[in-house]
């Protein structure tokens, strides 16, 4: 499989260039369907608690959507994309929003009672690590993993946006990031495919410590 470093650009450069010409408006309309429906199952299963995290946050839009509906003491973002960062805080200056990458990021406030992040898992060469980290050091016990994603093997529309692109993505299929929650140690493990039109949906899956 080839490597972020084998492509002109990595997925953060990409993001960065969207947020300079206001693409990430267009992430915020289509991608608010499948982060409300995530939103309601965060309701369902961890309504309120201390601290929440939108991993790859991009312009902050679903952190400030889930800080409106969830009874929560602090939800933060975390995106590599200065220009994503710089537009969140000027949204919502008072906010939590820090440009890392999430890979090498010491998360500071440690332990999330959900970890919350919508089409960012899959720019990852290794979201296995990642998520097994985040079981282990990052979530609170009986916190709540919860991850949408749009490309997926099962999503054929979705099969050529690396090539579109120009950047690195990693194309596992459903069976493939079940297995990675399961494995991580998440337990009561549950998958939705949420439909986007009739030829497209997101994936969602998660997971509880
Ligand atoms: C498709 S966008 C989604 C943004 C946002 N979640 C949304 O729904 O609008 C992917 C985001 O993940 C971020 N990203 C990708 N890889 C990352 C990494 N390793 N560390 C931090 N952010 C990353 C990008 O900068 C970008 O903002």
């Amino acid at each position: 499989m080839k490597k972020i470093k084998d492509y002109a650009i990595t997925p953060i450069e990409l993001f960065n260039d969207w947020a300079k010409i206001g693409k990430d408006k267009g992430m915020e309309i289509g991608h608010n369907n499948s982060v409300e429906f995530m939103i309601k199952l965060i309701k369902r299963y961890k309504p309120q608690a201390n601290l929440g995290i939108d991993i790859g946050c991009g312009n902050g839009w679903a952190v400030k959507k889930m800080k409106k509906e969830l009874n929560y003491d602090k939800i933060i973002g975390v995106d590599g994309s200065e220009k994503m960062i710089k537009k969140a805080k000027k949204e919502d200056p008072k906010g939590d929003y820090f440009c890392e990458n999430i890979i090498k990021y010491k998360y500071k406030e440690k332990k999330f009672d959900f970890i919350h992040s919508m089409e960012v898992l899959y720019y990852l060469e290794k979201p296995e690590n990642f998520i097994k980290h985040a079981f282990l050091n990052m979530q609170n016990d009986e916190g709540l993993f919860i991850m949408g994603i749009d490309h997926y093997k099962e999503n054929k529309l979705s099969l050529n946006w690396s090539q579109k692109c120009g950047v690195f993505m990693n194309t596992k299929s459903i069976t493939d990031w079940f297995d990675i929650i399961k494995s991580a140690g998440y337990k009561k493990v549950k998958y939705w495919q949420v439909p986007n039109n009739d030829k497209e949906s997101t994936l969602v899956i998660l997971g509880i410590k």
